[in-house]
């Protein structure tokens, strides 16, 4: 855990960071967590989606067209909408695009999209912009919230699981989502491969931040997950 404690609460911006592979349940306890401490929350994750949306609807290529994508994430008019209930709309030049970014199409394309450092760059900015947008504090999830776009973040927590029960835990979500579930080893090669594209890129690599609190969320409820979460940083108020 960093630091940066009491002092930073009060500041204007507080920030919490929740990294981790796909599958993890970093979405779900990031939205709880910021519920339990009274902050919005932002799914970088959705940023790279909505990005690889306005690419491919430009018929750009998610890997040749590295330069042009870069572009288009400089001039990028991104806004989130959170809903009475908490829930997040995705708004792209005004349009809500938050059901269309989850497909496995946009999937693939955004983590390929994800790749190029130019494109992180423009991105980290617009994360930035968007954090700032959403007030004073904020819990952040992504893969490198707590190590490249918020270092100086109050706390920062990186959740892993054995992959076995990330894929079980994907293929379950997807299920709700589509209403059809892809076999599980199609599941498990697609987590490998946004895994791999993850950890082994030059810029902004899926690492866990110096100073993370590690919690394996592997046989942990996301009540629980968030529990421990909300203990660390009680804890470190109280002192
Ligand atoms: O979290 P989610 O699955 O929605 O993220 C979509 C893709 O965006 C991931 O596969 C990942 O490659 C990329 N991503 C990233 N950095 C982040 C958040 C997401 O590279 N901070």
């Amino acid at each position: 855990m960093t630091a940066k404690s009491s002092e930073s609460r009060n500041a204007e911006s507080f920030v919490v960071t929740i990294d981790g592979p796909a599958g993890v349940g970093k979405s779900t306890a990031a939205r709880l967590l910021a519920k339990e401490l009274g902050l919005l929350y932002l799914d970088t994750g959705a940023t790279y989606r909505a990005l690889a949306y306005a690419a491919l609807r430009r018929g750009m290529h998610p890997i040749v067209d590295a330069k042009a994508i870069a572009s288009l994430a400089k001039r990028f008019k991104l806004k989130f909408h959170y809903k009475q209930d908490g829930s997040l709309q995705v708004l792209l030049t005004g349009r809500d695009i938050t059901t269309a970014i989850r497909t496995e199409e946009i999937t693939e394309a955004a983590a390929q999209i994800a790749q190029h450092p130019d494109v992180r760059k423009a991105m980290v900015a617009c994360q930035r912009r968007l954090a700032e947008e959403q007030g004073p504090g904020v819990v952040v999830e992504g893969r490198d919230t707590g190590s490249v776009v918020f270092p100086h973040a109050a706390f920062k927590f990186f959740l892993d699981a054995d992959p076995a029960i990330r894929a079980e835990r994907r293929q379950r979500e997807m299920a709700r989502m589509y209403g059809t579930q892809p076999p599980l080893v199609q599941v498990r090669e697609q987590l490998n491969f946004r895994d791999r594209l993850d950890r082994h890129r030059r810029v902004g690599p899926l690492v866990k931040p110096d100073g993370a609190s590690l919690i394996d969320t592997s046989h942990l409820t996301t009540e629980e997950v968030v529990r421990q979460m909300v203990e660390v940083v009680r804890r470190s108020s109280a002192h």
